[in-house]
């Protein structure tokens, strides 16, 4: 996810579209960049985060810019790979959000064609290809250049001596802002908040030249009519995007993230390198070891590897054995345990491989490759969308070392997930209002799905819950069962059905309220417990990730519920970069 922004009117564009950028920040801050046109095309883009390091953009001169702010997902962070983008002569600048899935076809076509690359990204491709089609009519060749883009993309692109900005987009946001004898344009609205209350949300396939004083939109090459919206927004609403937390908004990002993730594992041929090592050990911490957990049962099911999971934190102190390859699993990259954890890996001559959301981070710079999620920023403290992540990323490799066998479930999930995110909740967060503690059960990969649950409830909501494979209930945490320790217990369709519903009438016989996670249409689950919250019937592992985001709405609302700092736990931090 990135940001960009344009400006075409009557006053220096730079510094507003420097503005603008600033308040897109949340989308991207790993780089950032703009260009204008003032008789030349002039850019300046360098790595760091605009809000820091962006001062002296402001110079640059002219009334036409456009701008970028970078989450890097092709090509790590550093000044070439920043946007804008530009051709070979200069002449035009692009910037883009989104992932250009066949830019390595292209870039292979367009060198053949004699043009010369800098960066490694894949944005550098669409200056390239508008360059190619351009006779003098900027419209035209980028209504040519995106006939050949596969993938998403929300485009800004300027030319030496157009007066116009010509805007795309498919399946990236892109909305345009009319002000007074000027027209702004960007990922969101945020940056038109200042200037503007009307607001025209380009649709996909809209092509749009802009100039200051109208909007001409094209959609298949023939002129259309966009409606003008009002917007009522504060500049804080707009950020979250309308939802009251980051927290939900990332939540509500996820159909999309795994549908991201698993596309570009698909496009990742590396990854049939993970057919090779026969024993792997994963290493992670938080969140990110209970996606890794889910992951092993996957392995085992489905695969004839060995794969074992280590807590990073314990990784150093026992010394687990390490044999093909070591795995280290984190959403930032910088957890001081995992990076740890690698470097141990290292020491003993094993392969390593860093599966993260953030390119350029620490881990990459020490593991042998990397996989990437492609969540983008998450800035909430607690992991939603990275878990989600994380668990396509696992998917996915569990997919190659199956020979594909997932392709067809794995390609359709994010379907299901969207059904589930209009989950009714209220009955089963009027359970848990006044819990003082509570138990999340499963078997199989929904123990793992328990204990992310859990981990969720309790760092949002300060509500203590304890995430536990069914069985182990009764070794002990069965004392502690009364009607005043609610108990959400997953009962999914498989092998562990039988002896869930089993265990879920145990608990209730412990006078223990018990929530039901189970699929659609379940009457004998739904008549054993107190509230029955439905996933859609899918696959197995497409429901591992329903019913983890059923039970982050779960937290999220409880937390709501109890007026709780969601987006700021109290006592926890983002990334752990401390031992
Ligand atoms: C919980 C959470 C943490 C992180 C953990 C590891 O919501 O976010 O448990 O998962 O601190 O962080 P990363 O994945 O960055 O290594």
């Amino acid at each position: 996810m990135c940001g960009i922004v344009g400006y075409i009117g009557w006053r220096d564009a730079a510094p507003l579209v420097v503005e603008g950028l600033k308040r897109l920040e949340y989308r991207g801050y790993d780089s950032f960049g703009v260009a204008t046109e003032n008789g030349e095309i002039r850019v300046v883009k360098r790595s760091g985060r605009i809000s820091e390091n962006g001062a002296d953009i402001t110079a640059l001169g002219g009334t036409i810019g456009i701008g970028h702010t970078r989450w890097a997902t092709h090509g790590v962070p550093n000044d070439t790979n920043a946007h804008p983008h530009t051709d070979c002569s200069g002449r035009i600048a692009v910037v883009h959000n989104g992932i250009i899935e066949n830019y390595a076809v292209l870039k292979r076509k367009l060198i053949e064609n004699g043009h010369r690359f800098a960066s490694e990204t894949d944005t550098e491709v669409i200056a390239h290809l508008v360059e190619e089609h351009h006779r003098g009519d900027l419209l035209a060749a980028v209504t040519e250049a995106v006939r050949h883009l596969e993938g998403s993309y929300a485009i800004l692109v300027i030319a030496k001596d157009d007066t116009r900005i010509i805007a795309a987009r498919k399946s990236s946001p892109l909305v345009l802002g009319i002000g007074d004898g000027e027209t702004l344009c960007a990922s969101d609205i945020t940056p038109l908040l200042d200037h503007t209350e009307r607001a025209v949300y380009l649709e996909d396939g809209d092509i749009a030249a802009l100039t200051p004083a109208r909007i001409d939109v094209y959609h298949d090459g023939v002129a259309v009519e966009r409606a003008v919206n009002h917007i009522t927004w504060s500049v804080d609403d707009a950020k979250k995007g309308g939802f009251e937390h980051y927290m939900l908004k990332e939540i509500y990002e996820q159909p999309q993230v795994f549908y991201n993730t698993i596309k570009a594992l698909e496009k990742d041929s590396r990854l049939s390198m993970l057919r090779i090592p026969s024993e792997i050990t994963v290493a992670a911490c938080g969140t990110s070891y209970h996606a890794s957990m889910a992951f092993r049962y996957l392995v085992q099911e489905y695969t004839t590897k060995r794969l074992s999971v280590e807590l990073a934190s314990e990784f150093k102190y026992y010394t687990p054995p390490v044999r093909d390859m070591v795995i280290g699993v984190t959403q930032s990259g910088e957890t001081a345990d995992t990076l740890a954890a690698i470097e141990a890996a290292k020491a003993r001559n094993c392969p390593t491989l860093a599966v993260t959301n953030v390119l350029g981070s620490s881990i990459t710079r020490s593991a042998d490759w990397t996989v990437f999620m492609c969540a983008g920023p998450e800035i909430s403290v607690a992991a939603t969308k990275s878990f989600t992540a994380q668990l396509a990323v696992f998917m996915g490799m569990v997919n190659v070392m199956a020979d594909g066998r997932f392709t067809e479930p794995l390609a359709h999930a994010h379907r299901s997930i969207e059904r589930v995110l209009s989950t009714d909740l209220e009955a089963a967060v009027g359970l848990l209002g006044s819990a003082t503690g509570m138990f999340y059960v499963g078997r199989g990969v929904f123990y793992p799905v328990a204990l992310e649950g859990a981990l969720k409830m309790k760092e949002i909501s300060y509500i203590h819950a304890e995430g536990y494979a069914a069985g182990e209930l009764k070794h002990g945490p069965f004392a502690l069962l009364s009607t005043e320790t609610p108990v959400v217990a997953i009962c999914i369709p498989g092998q562990t059905y039988g002896v869930m519903l089993s265990n879920i009438k145990e608990m209730k016989a412990r006078g223990a309220p018990i929530i039901g996670i189970g699929v659609e249409g379940d009457t004998e689950v739904e008549s054993v417990v107190d509230v029955f919250v439905t996933v859609p019937e899918d696959h197995p592992m497409v429901q591992a990730v329903t019913v983890s985001v059923v039970l982050q709405l779960l937290a999220y609302h409880t937390a709501n519920a109890l007026c709780r700092d969601i987006d700021k736990p109290r006592n926890l931090a983002k990334s752990v970069t401390v031992e």
